[in-house]
């Protein structure tokens, strides 16, 4: 039987974000003796490893005792059994992008694991998965905690839902939130000097591994409309899905049939003259061109695509693929609350997961 005070930790996804978060829990683990936690199951989508009897999986080498494990994972509903019976309380690591593993959430948490992620398929999804969601938390006391899925490890949601929480009115929210995005414009439309050509510049940012392997993935503006979807309920707008709002795509018309990414980058520079003359139009009024999203909540109304702003304006002067994010509340007036820095990256990401596994073992053990 276990301790009283030990805490199982469940893991699906150990990709980038996944190692990194594995290496902030051994960490974590050895640094604080109570609650003990145990690794009790770890998945990718093609290897398993847990003991049917609970005994925890050494974090010790666990990605290469993973990657030479021969158990393949079983079904969601039985390893949501699996965890649900074990003889302690359970946090499930959600560190996928699957929309699979998010649609189990409602499961999970009705009986009685807690869950933590970075994943944005859950919270961004139809509106119903959402409600669901919370219902089921709120029914059976699992917690569930999505910091990193908005802004990766900047204190983005738990800084809304505190605005919230405490009474504050926020009229607002408007920002950059996608370090891709960031990049392009950064270097597209810079504050100062003349930026290079747009396909140019989404080329370089692919070399440099900023986009998915089809860039295509972060032009389309689906990415940005996900984490404004989530932001958006949490100011209390029930949006119905990332869909349900006007989104910008920056994928020409013509090349949205491109059978590759790479077909797609071929065909761009022939498009080039339609981002000049974006740029132009904002140049003309003394204004830089960037890739934004935003929630009026007074009227609304939720959007994502191109704005002008003045060259000192914040959103002007970010910096490398670094987000911003800006909450207009009644409290903050015409000064907004600004979080700024990086959005993407493996450590950062797992910080916000970590960070949240701490919350929730603060509140269940
Ligand atoms: N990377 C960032 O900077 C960043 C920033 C903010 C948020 N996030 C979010 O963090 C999450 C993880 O991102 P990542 O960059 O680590 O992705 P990744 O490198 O692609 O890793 C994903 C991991 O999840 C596993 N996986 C996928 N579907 C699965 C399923 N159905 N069942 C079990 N395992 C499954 C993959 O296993 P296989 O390899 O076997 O497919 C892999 O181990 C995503 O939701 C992403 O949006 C990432």
């Amino acid at each position: 039987m276990a301790a009283v005070n030990q805490v199982y930790i469940a893991i699906i996804g150990a990709g980038g974000v996944g190692k990194c978060f594995l290496s902030q829990l051994q960490a974590l683990a050895a640094r604080k003796p109570s609650p003990k936690l145990s690794l009790c199951y770890i998945s990718t989508s093609r290897k398993a490893l847990y003991n049917v009897d609970y005994s925890p999986v050494s974090l010790e080498g666990v990605t290469e005792s993973l990657a030479a494990s021969t158990q393949a994972p079983p079904p969601l509903p039985q390893v949501i059994d699996y965890l649900a019976s074990a003889p302690a309380k359970v946090v499930l690591v959600d560190n996928t992008s699957s929309q699979d593993v998010a649609d189990a959430y409602p499961l999970a948490l009705s009986r009685g694991l807690s869950i933590v992620t970075p994943n944005k398929k859950a919270f961004s999804g139809s509106y119903k998965l959402w409600q669901d969601i919370f219902t089921a938390s709120a029914t059976s006391g699992a917690k569930v905690y999505h910091e990193s899925s908005v802004g990766a490890g900047l204190p983005v949601i738990s800084t809304l839902k505190d605005l919230v929480d405490t009474g504050d009115k926020v009229t607002k929210i408007e920002g950059v939130f996608s370090g891709t995005m960031s990049f392009l414009f950064n270097s597209f439309a810079p504050t100062e000097g003349q930026g290079g050509k747009w396909s140019e510049e989404v080329k370089k940012a692919k070399a440099l591994g900023y986009t998915e392997p089809d860039p295509r993935d972060d032009l389309n503006g689906l990415d940005v409309a996900r984490k404004l979807t989530i932001l958006a309920r949490l100011a209390g707008l029930p949006v119905e899905s990332p869909t349900s709002f006007p989104v910008q795509s920056l994928i020409p018309k013509e090349l949205e049939t491109c059978s590759t990414g790479d077909e797609f980058l071929d065909k761009l520079p022939a498009f080039d003259q339609q981002m000049e003359d974006t740029k132009a139009a904002a140049e003309k009024a003394g204004k830089v061109v960037r890739f934004v999203g935003s929630i009026d909540v007074a009227t609304q109304q939720v959007k994502v695509g191109l704005e002008q702003f003045d060259r000192s304006h914040p959103i002007a002067s970010l910096k490398g693929s670094d987000n911003i994010i800006s909450f207009y509340t009644e409290r903050y007036g015409s000064n907004p609350l600004i979080i700024q820095g990086a959005g993407a990256g493996g450590d950062v990401t797992a910080m916000g997961v970590t960070g949240d596994l701490i919350k929730v073992l603060s509140q269940i053990a």
